[in-house]
């Protein structure tokens, strides 16, 4: 059968990755998929840039709209990054020229997601997003299929494999934060602004995403209570050690009596407890559902491979025939629940 034709717009970290699975998976994926998938055309900021993977009979792109709208593009994979700009500009070109998109730009979406969704559904055309929240851990597809039956009364967890690596580093080497930015550039773990990561901004936005489609709710990232790492001292952290604690960047969302409750923000946690015992760039979802009870989901947060397994994940669904949205096709219907308490800081 015909192949699915896909339009990559950025080439770091994890769109490297995606090359490289498409390239060395390719009988995987047309297994799963029951069709090929194959990489006609790609963009990036720089053309001439050692990458470690070829891109040899891809057509070049400078425009990522120009890329997204390109007749030999069936879907458009957006790994780019940023929240406004070519980002968003070329998401919304690929929808309207009746594209699917795939795309792990949290932060584009935290902001946009729901019109970007509403979009879509007019367009008839479907966005994924399983990257975008945690990495490689499949929380997304646990959510919309595996717990579709339940009615979700918590999600938690540490989202951010950034602040969990320098926050265990710290302890572990004694060194201040700063120090260990450049060791978590090398994973490829950093935004292309660290101070969403310490800041705890790009985890927000995970738990905006994530918040809307366990409770169904519009994804209200300005409801979140907020609170980074960058106050967290090294003695903060040897101090909690000695009391048995761990600070860990602890997300929390929970529907109440009074709407949506979202906190993203520094926490002790026992060190002997599952959480406590996260090291580097892991990232931990725990999801409690009123039938299933509580799931508990780990695994490399961010990173090349690991990301890029979560967005090849979407593609083979898109290729499989299957047209649902990750915010459902009922986007233009979900409600915003945010808490009364949720503006007091
Ligand atoms: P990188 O900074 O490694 O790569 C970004 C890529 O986008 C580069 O190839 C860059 O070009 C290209 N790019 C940037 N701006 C433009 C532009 N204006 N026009 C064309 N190309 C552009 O980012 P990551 O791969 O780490 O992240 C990509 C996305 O995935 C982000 O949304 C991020 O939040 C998300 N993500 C990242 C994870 C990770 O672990 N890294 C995990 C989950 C999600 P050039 O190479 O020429 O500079
Ligand atoms: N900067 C992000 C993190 C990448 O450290 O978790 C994965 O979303």
């Amino acid at each position: 059968s015909d192949p699915l034709r896909l339009g990559i717009a950025g080439l770091g970290t994890v769109g490297v990755g995606v090359l490289k699975i498409v390239r060395d998976q390719a009988d995987l994926i047309a297994a799963r998929a029951g069709r090929p998938v194959e990489v006609t055309a790609v963009s990036a900021r720089t053309r001439d840039k050692d990458r470690g993977v070829s891109i040899d009979g891809m057509a070049w792109e400078d425009d990522p709209v120009a890329l997204a709208t390109r007749d030999d593009v069936d879907l458009f994979v957006e790994v780019m990054g940023g929240s406004d700009g070519p980002a968003k500009a070329a998401t919304e070109a690929a929808i309207e020229a009746g594209k699917d998109v795939v795309t792990a730009n949290k932060a584009m979406l935290a902001i946009h997601g729901q019109a970007l969704a509403e979009a879509a559904e007019a367009a008839n055309v479907v966005i994924r997003f399983e990257a975008a929240v945690a990495g490689g851990i499949p929380v997304i597809k646990a959510l919309t299929e595996g717990l579709s039956a339940n009615r979700i009364e918590r999600v938690m967890g540490v989202m951010n494999g950034t602040c969990n690596y320098i926050l265990t580093r710290m302890e572990a080497t004694r060194q201040g934060y700063n120090a260990l930015f450049e060791e978590a550039d090398k994973l490829g773990y950093l935004e292309a602004d660290p101070m969403l990561d310490v800041g705890g901004i790009d985890a927000g936005h995970k738990l905006a995403l994530l918040s809307s489609i366990a409770f169904g709710t519009r994804v209200d990232f300005d409801a979140v209570q907020l609170e980074g790492i960058q106050a967290i001292t090294l003695e903060d952290i040897v101090q909690a050690r000695d009391m048995g604690y761990r600070i860990k960047l602890l997300g929390v969302a929970q529907m109440t009596g009074r709407g949506l409750e979202q906190r993203m923000m520094p926490c002790l946690v026992p060190a002997g407890s599952p959480l406590g015992q996260l090291e580097g760039g892991t990232n931990m979802v725990v999801i409690d559902g009123d039938s299933v009870g509580q799931i508990v989901m780990r695994g490399a947060g961010a990173g090349e491979g690991p990301t890029a397994s979560a967005v090849m994940a979407d593609v083979i669904d898109i290729a499989r025939g299957i047209r649902v949205s990750t915010f459902g096709q009922a986007a233009s219907g979900l409600r915003q629940v945010r808490a009364a308490s949720s503006a007091v800081p």
